[in-house]
């Protein structure tokens, strides 16, 4: 009797455990689906409506019956889709960053095959060095798995930035990096705030952009103790292209969300100062014309209503101009990624998860690194029991550092449904606490639209009493408005120098 009892509690023991460690299924029926009809007799190119191309060669797709096949696509390439799709980005158990995911299959003529490789170009706000093509497989709990990785197609692009790169590492690294600052400025996001004519005059010839009177250049130099930096002139022209394009893409993939900011608060001080110039000279010829009456400036021509400040632009928005390019051979699932593990980026950190509330056989766990598109699910700790870990029970795992994550606990039954998450930043140690609480099934949506728009948290500045607002003087007041909060414009607003010397990036 004794024997049998043990016999049973062991079996729940591991029913259990079976239970909690079981993956989380993915979802991607909530992504939505385009649909293609191909001949399959001629050369194809699909343009899909999030920017990706898809090239079929004539005769790349067999199928025994006729020659059209319905091929369809679906495409996750932001984190808000990713954690929707329940999209995890783990390759046999191990973290990996993802650049993007897209599955392409026929959904009429099944025995379709590919026979010769198609090629697809994946749209990505930036170039990670190493990425490589995981296919996806579904696994028996029906969740996705990443295997086989192969390397990418070599394209222009990746020659063009790891020319830049050479460059950069052979002429500028002496005196500048771009995430910190040496005896030169960091040089991050310099591009989202120089036009490309001010950067090449400025790397090929400072000195002479000084002369000219540049008034950035010369605080600048003021403020570098002034220093001289070496002139260029080998540089201008094709050089210079893939030199700031790797200085553009080092930008976005170190801080994209500040890539942004800093390209917005640049439009915000020239639209600021375009406002301020036009009131300044109308203000001048009133007080010339002593009296005469002046138009006051139609106010629809100020960008009052949804000018000032930083404006929040959806994530969905913004059109990529960076892709990776890959050739498949198969239909399926396919995922742009980078394995965590041993990459310099990724730092060996530990990470658990404590949840208050109760846990049942139905708590599931999660961690989403937007930055880096990384979405992995927790595994409840076998002796601490309202301990998740992500990779090994230890909660080892190698993380990037400094960077907005969240922790997201929810809790499915019948009747009810808990949900909680959690901010906070990747460090070397952190035990990161969640408590699940009653809430309703829009929780989850609301969460995933917050991660839509991640990077781009600046509020816009306040302007509704622009309506009310008379006369010049007002709108003076008004355009003061406009100046976006938190970032010099630089130059005391002197708007004949502007836009080609702008606002130094806002702090990161
Ligand atoms: C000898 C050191 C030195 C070298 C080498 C050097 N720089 Fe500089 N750079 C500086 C200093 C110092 C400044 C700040 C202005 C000053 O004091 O001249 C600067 C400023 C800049 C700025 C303006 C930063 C901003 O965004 O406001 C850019 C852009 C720049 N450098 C790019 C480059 C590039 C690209 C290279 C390589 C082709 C390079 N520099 C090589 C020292 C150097």
């Amino acid at each position: 009797m004794t024997k049998y009892l043990l016999y049973c509690l062991l079996l729940l023991g591991c029913m259990a455990c079976n239970n909690r460690s079981e993956v989380p299924s993915s979802h991607t029926h909530l992504l939505p689906s385009q649909f293609f009809n191909i001949d399959t007799r001629t050369d194809t190119v699909l343009k899909t409506t999030k920017g990706a191309s898809i090239y079929i060669k004539a005769g790349a797709i067999n199928t025994t019956t006729g020659h059209t096949v319905a091929l369809e696509v679906k495409e996750a390439y932001t984190i808000a889709d990713i954690v929707r799709a329940g999209l995890y980005t783990r390759s046999n158990g191990q973290p990996l960053s993802s650049g993007g995911m897209i599955y392409i299959a026929p959904i009429n003529k099944l025995d379709a095959a590919v026979v010769k490789p198609i090629g697809v170009k994946l749209p990505a706000p930036f170039i990670t060095k190493g990425m490589q093509l995981f296919k996806g497989e579904y696994t028996k709990d029906s969740s996705i798995n990443w295997t086989d990785p192969q390397d990418l197609v070599p394209d222009e692009e990746t020659a063009l930035l790891s020319a830049g790169q050479t460059i950069f590492q052979q002429n500028c690294s002496p005196c500048h990096a771009i995430d910190k600052r040496l005896t030169g400025p960091a040089l991050l996001h310099t591009t989202a705030r120089h036009s490309f004519q001010w950067l090449e005059d400025y790397i090929v010839n400072n000195a002479a952009v000084m002369a000219r009177g540049d008034c950035y250049a010369n605080q600048l130099f003021e403020e570098y103790n002034k220093v001289a930096m070496t002139l260029y002139p080998g540089l201008k022209g094709a050089p210079m292209h893939e030199l700031l394009a790797y200085i553009e893409n080092e930008s976005k993939r170190i801080d994209l969300a500040g890539y942004e900011r800093a390209g917005h608060a640049v439009d915000s001080c020239a639209a600021y100062l375009r406002v301020l110039k036009k009131l300044q000279h109308q203000k001048d010829s009133l007080l010339l014309d002593n009296g005469k009456s002046v138009t006051v400036q139609n106010r629809d021509t100020l960008p009052l209503e949804n000018g000032p400040g930083f404006k929040v632009r959806p994530a969905e928005s913004v059109t990529y101009n960076s892709y990776y390019n890959f050739e498949i051979n198969t239909f399926g699932w396919f995922n742009i990624d980078l394995l965590l593990d041993g990459k310099p980026e990724y730092v060996k950190s530990m990470l658990t998860v404590r949840i208050t509330g109760t846990i049942t056989e139905n708590t599931k766990v999660f961690m989403v690194i937007p930055q880096d598109k990384v979405y992995l699910f927790g595994v409840l700790h076998e002796a601490n029991n309202n301990e998740y870990y992500f990779l090994t029970p230890d909660g080892q795992i190698p993380l990037p550092q400094r960077r907005k994550a969240y922790v997201i606990a929810a809790d499915e039954s019948e009747d009810a449904l808990l949900f909680g998450t959690t901010v906070f930043e990747t460090s070397l140690s952190q035990q990161v606490n969640v408590t699940l609480a009653p809430s309703d099934k829009d929780a989850f949506n609301r969460f995933t639209q917050q991660l839509e728009g991640t990077g781009f948290s600046l509020k816009a500045v306040d302007t509704k009493n622009a309506k009310d607002i008379r006369g010049l003087d007002s709108l003076l007041n008004a355009a003061a408005a406009l100046k976006p909060v938190g970032v010099d414009c630089g130059c005391g607003g002197d708007t004949a120098r502007w836009p080609d010397t702008p606002a130094p990036a806002p702090g990161k």
